[in-house]
């Protein structure tokens, strides 16, 4: 498994976000994780991320067990993460979003400090292409860009650090049918180059085109998962809501 957690659970005040939750990908796939509004998705993806600490629970990381403190030790681990809430500098241009945290220096002397902005710009241009994201201007600061190539942005740099395995909350909620599409075949490209990825969404027809699993949170726990290719619509529903679509029953 690439990336594996069990028994995670975590408390907000009288809130339980999550209570005992396990989840698996394997490495090269693409899941996708889905739940109605508070089911604790957003929760699950921040503890994989090393954004938000659980009460209780294990994550391993390509076999070995991971104690993440913050998301720098996740990216230490090849886990890199797009928020639900975009975290880009928007008065910087794309190069420099791309390097935030990881600037390039031609010299690094205290407060003395030299930025290599050639190298930044030509390994973005590189990290750009490769990723597949159309950006018109790499001098542009992306307060002067639409969502879609905001998101571009901001998953080339997820994706674009030798990264295995990337967490993305919601990438296409904010975005018309154009920008969504140009942002699905992104996580085409990355799953094309090997890179596992877990996904949350609430459009389940994106999810049945794009993804290899399905996994299931309400209310705070893990449902189930299933294979793309061995359930319906339908299914995913009924375990969403916790109704059987077919007779309109609950079930516990
Ligand atoms: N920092 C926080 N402080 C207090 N409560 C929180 C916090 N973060 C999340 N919660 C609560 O935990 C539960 C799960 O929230 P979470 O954001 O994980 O849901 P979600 O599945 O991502 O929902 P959405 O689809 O609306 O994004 C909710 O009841 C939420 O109000
Ligand atoms: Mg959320």
């Amino acid at each position: 498994m690439m990336l594996k957690a069990e028994g995670v659970s975590k408390r907000f005040g009288g809130v339980e976000a999550l209570r005992d939750v396990g989840i698996e990908l394997r490495s090269g796939e693409v899941a996708a994780l889905v739940g109605d509004n508070g089911a604790g998705k957003s929760t699950l993806v921040g503890i994989l991320s090393g954004a938000i600490r659980p009460d209780r629970g294990r994550i391993w990381c390509n076999g070995r067990e991971v104690h993440f403190h913050s998301p720098i030790d996740a990216r230490h681990a090849g886990v890199e993460t797009v928020y639900q809430t975009l975290a880009l500098a928007n008065h910087l241009d794309v190069a420099a979003n791309l390097f935030l945290g990881r600037e390039k220096y031609l010299l690094r002397l205290g407060p003395f400090s030299i930025l290599n902005r050639a190298a930044m710009r030509r390994e973005a241009r590189e990290l750009v292409a490769r990723t597949g994201v159309r950006i018109p201007d790499i001098d542009l600061s992306v307060m002067n860009m639409s969502g879609g190539q905001r998101q571009g942005v901001a998953i080339a740099r997820a994706a674009g650090w030798g990264s295995r395995v990337v967490l993305l909350d919601e990438p296409t909620a904010a975005l018309g049918v154009q920008e969504t599409a140009r942002v699905l075949d992104i996580i085409k490209a990355l799953k094309r180059q090997g890179i596992t990825i877990l996904m949350i969404s609430h459009n389940l027809r994106q999810v049945f085109g794009l993804v290899d699993s399905i996994w299931v949170l309400r209310h705070g726990q893990m449902v189930g998962s299933r294979d793309v290719r061995a359930t319906r619509p339908e299914e995913i529903v009924s375990m969403i809501t916790g109704v059987d679509q077919a007779t309109g029953d609950e079930f516990a």
